[in-house]
């Protein structure tokens, strides 16, 4: 696993569910020391908790973490980057590398907002950071900086660089993705419960069915398709379903459906 240079210092600001995922990542793959490492969060009390936690120093406000770091990992809600942007403009932060996971927010609007200075590389991850297990794309940014981004983000699975007209892509496929997964786990558990077993157990049978088929087709020299053919023997089990599936046009509806949050995620990139 890369490192951090160790004379450089890492701010997180917004410590919530990513940037908290991240920090973990960060600090339990031992990317960063902790002494590299400063957060701060509007929710002072949850800048403090996670401090003390991951014994880490808190800043008093954006404009001190600002000024001890080298590379600010944003992780407040897009809704929040107008306030932020009113409190670093008149900061100098040349040099400093920014790594944004703000949905929607271009590299083009990020630097109208902060600054023109900041070397600024936009990173798409996913929720499975909260478990290690997140891909997260980079795009953006001079070489060295992103060179950082995939070193820091590394800490939560697998990171690839990508130009950035393909992000509001990977927002509608890996962003939105797990809600995909837990759609279809959820609708497994209601068909098992509606049958007669117990949450419990209709809960575990449809979780460690998505957790088996996805690590077999990670570790697998097989594509998803090859696995689902090869398990799908004639006149079985598999092939009804599937077949019920196909003819009434549950590729299409997918594919529609992804399609829309393609459409959504250019809507809220263009605002
Ligand atoms: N969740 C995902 O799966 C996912 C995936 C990819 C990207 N993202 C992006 O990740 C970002 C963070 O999402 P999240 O789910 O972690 O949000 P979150 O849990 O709401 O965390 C954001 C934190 O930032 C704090 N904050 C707001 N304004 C601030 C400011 N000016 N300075 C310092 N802290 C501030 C918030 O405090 P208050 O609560 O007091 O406002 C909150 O604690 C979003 O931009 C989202 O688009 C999320």
């Amino acid at each position: 696993m890369k490192r951090l240079n160790r004379g450089k210092r890492i701010g997180f600001i917004g410590c919530g569910n990513m940037g908290s995922a991240i920090l973990c990542g960060v600090l339990g793959n031992k990317i960063a020391r902790s002494r590299q490492v400063v957060i701060y969060d509007a929710a002072i009390a949850k800048a403090r908790r996670l401090g003390r936690l991951c014994r880490v120093k808190v800043a008093k406000g954006n404009v001190d973490l600002v000024r001890r770091v080298d590379v600010v990992l944003l992780a407040i809600k897009p809704q929040d980057l107008l306030a932020l942007s009113s409190e670093l403009r008149t900061l100098d932060h040349s040099k400093k590398i920014l790594l944004s996971i703000l949905a929607g927010t271009p590299v083009k609007k990020l630097r109208y907002h902060l600054g023109v200075r900041w070397d600024i590389v936009r990173a798409m991850p996913n929720l499975g950071a909260q478990v290690g297990e997140a891909v997260t794309v980079v795009t953006g940014g001079s070489a060295q900086a992103r060179h950082v981004g995939v070193t820091v983000f590394s800490g939560c699975g697998p990171v690839v660089s990508l130009h950035e007209r393909y992000i509001d892509l990977v927002t509608a496929v890996s962003g939105s993705g797990p809600a995909y997964f837990f759609l279809l786990m959820e609708l497994l558990m209601k068909f098992s419960q509606a049958q007669g077993l117990s949450k419990k157990v209709a809960k575990s049978l449809a979780v460690q069915t998505a957790l088996g088929a996805s690590t077999l087709a990670k570790k697998s020299r097989y594509t998803p398709g090859e696995l689902r053919s090869m398990v799908t023997s004639k006149k079985g089990t598999t092939e009804a379903a599937l077949k019920h599936l196909t003819k009434k046009g549950f590729g299409n509806i997918f594919s529609q459906a992804v399609g829309r949050a393609l459409s959504r995620s250019r809507e809220l990139s263009a605002r």
